[in-house]
């Protein structure tokens, strides 16, 4: 079976130990750091802006798998680019040039992703999946962690791969939100080539063992 990418979601560390979680992440079987970025705005939450992100960048020695979750996200891309990211994901409802913002990303550099609210069919891509490199599909409304998973993502992840089998590209679907081990195995059998996970990690009393876990979930 393929390898499955494990992107733990910063947002559930916690901020008063960041190079301690940074650290713990270093150490652990996780291939991305998730960056959560919120603006109060596009969702009803404010997480946090560049100088925590900088912050972290100083610590990890993983590719930032950055989500952004801001309206006008045009206006932020190159600083994201220099703060370390190597994934920029947009949301398709923040964005009415989506086309243009993802030309921005790969232009500073970065890897592209377009991220889908729970209420937007996948179909919406059909026509700039090849010019992505990932698809998100939030498995919550997005906003905040530790939210309870949305069944019907397990549609919209099978309908996605297809959709991508079909055009004979190579774009990997990410899930965000609410992952756990009691669904990770299921999700990567519907298409999923990458899973967030955030309250499940830093919530467990050992988050290392957990990465692991989620890690071995997929495998098994
Ligand atoms: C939600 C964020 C998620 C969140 C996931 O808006 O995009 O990345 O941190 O948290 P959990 O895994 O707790 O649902
Ligand atoms: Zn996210």
């Amino acid at each position: 079976m393929k390898n499955t990418i494990i992107a733990p979601s910063v947002l559930a560390a916690d901020f008063a130990n960041l190079q301690r979680d940074a650290e713990m992440l270093n150490n652990s079987a996780a291939d991305w750091f998730h960056i959560d970025i919120m603006d109060g705005v596009f969702v009803p939450n404010i997480s946090f802006g560049m100088p925590v992100l900088q912050a972290i960048q100083r610590h990890t020695q993983k590719p930032l798998d950055v989500h952004l979750m801001i309206v006008q996200p045009e206006r932020y891309i190159e600083t994201f680019r220099r703060l370390g990211a190597e994934i920029i994901t947009i949301h398709y409802e923040a964005c009415p040039h989506l086309h243009r913002t993802i030309q921005q990303i790969k232009d500073s550099g970065c890897k592209a992703g377009v991220a889908l609210n729970p209420h937007t069919p996948v179909n919406v891509l059909e026509d700039i999946l090849h010019d992505i490199d990932l698809v998100l599909i939030m498995s919550v409304n997005p906003g905040f962690g530790g939210q309870k998973f949305i069944e019907y993502t397990f549609e919209k992840v099978k309908k996605l791969r297809k959709m991508i089998q079909d055009k004979g590209l190579t774009i990997l679907i990410e899930i965000d939100g609410g992952v756990t081990t009691d669904n990770a195995r299921a999700l990567v059998e519907a298409g999923a080539d990458a899973l967030v996970a955030g309250s499940f990690v830093f919530n467990s009393e050992n988050p290392t063992q957990t990465i692991q876990d989620l890690k071995n979930s997929c495998e098994a």
